[in-house]
C-alpha cells in the first residue's frame, strides 16, 4: 500500500507558514523551549526529555515540536491554539494530521531548519524516534548528517543552473536558493518528489520537478552544478536486507556512485562543477585510489575526492543494519548482519571508504587532474569555501607550468604554523611539519630544504629566487633543490598554505 504524502494547496500551505513563523517555531524558538539538554538529548534519538519539557509547555511551539517531531498525541483544542489561521482542518486537507478521537496525530515529520541566516521548514516522514517502529522501505528521510555533511562542503557560488539529483525532502535545493537562478530536483522516489514539491511550496521555492533514476531525467541537459546525496549505501541484494528507496540506489556494491562519477561530466558546463557523497568498496590485494581512479578513467573531469571514513565490513553493516529502526540482538538485525557480511565477502571486499566527490569540468582543453587525498581528521563545519579556494588552486595548478610555478612569488598564509620536533639532547630536529590551522587541516613534513623556502614565503621572493639561495647555503644540487621545493610548493599550494600574491 502507497504511504500518504502531503498535498500541495498554495492557499493552504501560506497559512501553515504564517503560522510557524508566529508560532516562533524556528531552530532558535525550539531550542528556546527545550532547552539545551532535551535538545541534545534528541539529537541522540532519545526523545524521553523532550517529552517531558514540551508537555509541561502550553506554548504554540511546544504543541507543534509535540505534535510533528515526537510524533505524540494531542489535545485538538492545542493544535487550534499553535495553527490559528490553517485551523486543524486545513491540517487535515494538507494531509499533515489525522484526528484520532479527542486527539490529532501527525502523519509526518515538520521542523524549522536554518543555515547561513536562511530559515526554512522541511517535512519528512516521521523517524523511527517518533513512531517507534523501524521505516518501511518507501520511508523519506528528513535531514540527517550525510545531508549537512554535503551542504557544507558544496561550492556556494553564484551559478545560472544547478541540479539536486536523489533529492528526497529536498534540502539540497533549498541550500542551492540563494545562490543559483534555475533548480532541477530529481528523485526516482514519486513520494519524496511530493514532498519535494510540498517543502519547495512551504519556502516559496520555484523547482523544476523530475521523476526518473540517476541522470535519465536530465539527459542531453548540462549545468554549473550538480549536488548530489545520491542513495550509496552498499546492499546486499540476497532478500534479507530492505532495500530503503532512501539509501539503495539499485545497483551491487559501489556501482551507483561510480556510474555517477563516469557519467556526470557530460551533464557539466565547462567549468561546471559536480559534488556527491560516496562510498566505495576495497577488495583484498587493492587500495582505495585504485578503486576511485578506475572510476575516473576517460570521464573527462577533474577529480578531487577526500575520503573521510573508513570502515571494515562488520562495522558497516552493523551501522547500516541499526539504520531505518531495527535494533542489536534481534533476529531481523543478526540476518542483515550476516547478509552484509556474505555480500562484502563475495567481492573480497576488506573496507569500505566514505568521502566527498568533486569533479570538475575543464574550460579549457587539456588533462585532467585526479587528486585522492585521505583526510579523516576533523574539519570546520562550513567547508565550501575551502572546496572552493582548493578547486581554483587545483585547476591554476593544472593550467600552469612548472616555470609558472616557479616564477610566482607565493606566500604562506598565516594559519600555518611549523612544528619542529627535536629529541631530548639532539640539536637538530628529527621531524618538522608545516600545519595548516583552518580548511581540511593538512599537515606537510618538511625537509630542511621546504622549510627554508617556507620561512622565506612572503609573497616577494619567487621559489626559482630562493632555490638558488638554498642551494648555496646548504651546498646542495640546485637542480635536485628546485625539484624538491617545486613538488611542496604544488603540494602546500593546492590546499592554500601557500597563496599567490
Ligand atoms: C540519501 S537520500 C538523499 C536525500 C537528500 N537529497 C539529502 O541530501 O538528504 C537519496 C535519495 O535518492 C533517491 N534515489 C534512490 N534511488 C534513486 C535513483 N536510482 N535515482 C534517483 N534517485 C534515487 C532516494 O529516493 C532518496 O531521496
Amino acid at each position: 500500500m502507497t504511504a500518504p504524502v502531503p498535498h500541495v494547496d498554495e492557499g493552504l500551505v501560506a497559512r501553515l507558514r504564517a503560522d510557524l513563523a508566529a508560532a516562533d517555531f524556528t531552530v532558535t524558538g525550539v531550542l528556546e523551549v527545550l532547552g539545551p539538554l532535551a535538545s541534545a538529548a534528541l539529537g541522540r534519538e532519545q526523545p524521553l526529555p523532550a517529552r517531558r519539557v514540551a508537555g509541561a509547555s502550553t506554548s504554540p511551539a511546544a504543541t507543534l515540536i509535540r505534535l510533528f517531531t515526537l510524533g505524540d498525541p494531542v489535545d485538538a483544542a492545542d493544535v487550534e491554539r499553535a495553527l490559528p489561521t490553517l485551523r486543524l482542518r486545513g491540517a487535515v486537507e494538507l494531509g499533515l494530521v489525522t484526528e484520532e478521537g479527542d486527539g490529532v496525530v501527525a502523519r509526518f515529520d515538520v521542523r524549522p531548519y536554518a543555515s547561513d541566516e536562511r530559515h526554512w521548514w522541511v517535512a519528512s516522514d516521521l523517524a523511527e524516534v517518533a513512531t517507534g517502529s523501524p521505516v518501511r522501505e518507501d520511508h523519506v528521510l528528513g535531514i540527517g548528517g550525510a545531508s549537512t555533511t554535503l551542504a557544507q562542503w558544496t561550492i556556494r557560488r553564484p551559478v545560472h543552473r544547478a541540479l539536486d539529483l536523489g533529492t528526497g525532502c529536498g534540502v539540497q535545493a533549498l541550500h542551492l536558493g540563494p545562490h543559483v537562478d534555475d533548480i532541477v530536483v530529481t528523485d526516482l522516489s514519486e513520494r519524496a518528489l511530493a514532498f519535494a514539491r510540498f517543502n519547495a511550496a512551504l519556502n516559496e521555492c520555484e523547482w523544476d520537478v523530475r521523476s526518473g533514476s540517476m541522470l535519465e531525467p536530465v539527459a542531453g541537459q548540462r549545468f554549473d552544478l550538480v549536488v548530489s546525496n545520491p542513495p550509496f549505501v552498499i546492499t546486499p541484494r540476497s532478500g534479507e536486507v530492505p532495500l530503503f528507496e532512501y539509501r539503495d540506489g539499485g545497483a551491487a556494491g559501489d556501482a551507483v556512485v561510480a556510474g555517477l562519477v563516469r557519467s556526470v561530466g557530460e551533464h557539466l558546463e565547462p567549468g561546471g562543477v559536480a559534488q556527491f557523497l560516496g562510498n566505495w568498496e576495497v577488495s583484498q590485494g587493492s587500495t582505495w585510489t585504485e578503486r576511485v581512479g578506475s572510476w575516473l578513467d576517460g570521464a573527462g573531469v577533474d577529480a578531487w575526492v577526500v575520503q573521510r571514513e573508513v570502515q571494515d565490513p562488520a562495522e558497516y553493516a552493523e551501522t547500516w543494519s541499526r539504520d531505518g529502526g531495527h535494533h542489536a540482538g534481534t533476529a531481523d538485525f543478526d540476518a542483515m548482519y550476516a547478509a552484509w557480511l556474505d555480500d562484502f565477502a563475495s567481492r573480497d571486499v576488506e573496507s569500505i571508504g566514505f568521502g566527498v566527490i568533486t569533479l570538475h569540468r575543464p574550460s579549457t582543453e587539456r588533462e585532467t587532474f585526479v587528486d585522492l587525498m585521505d583526510e579523516r581528521g576533523p574539519v570546520p563545519p562550513a567547508m565550501g569555501e575551502t572546496v572552493r579556494v582548493g578547486l581554483e588552486a587545483r585547476v591554476w595548478l593544472a593550467e600552469h607550468s612548472d616555470d609558472d610555478v616557479l616564477d610566482e612569488a607565493w606566500r604562506a598564509t598565516p594559519d600555518v604554523t611549523e612544528e619542529r620536533h627535536t629529541l631530548p639532547g639532539a640539536s637538530d630536529p628529527s621531524v618538522i611539519v608545516a600545519r595548516q590551522g583552518s580548511g581540511l587541516g593538512r599537515v606537510i613534513q618538511l625537509t630542511t630544504v621546504t622549510a627554508a623556502y617556507l620561512s622565506v614565503a612572503d609573497g616577494e621572493l619567487t621559489p626559482r629566487q630562493a632555490v638558488g639561495a638554498i642551494a648555496g647555503i646548504l651546498d646542495l644540487d640546485p637542480a635536485e633543490t628546485e625539484r624538491e621545493v617545486l613538488a611542496f610548493v604544488r603540494d602546500a599550494a593546492k590546499d592554500g598554505l601557500l597563496v599567490r600574491p
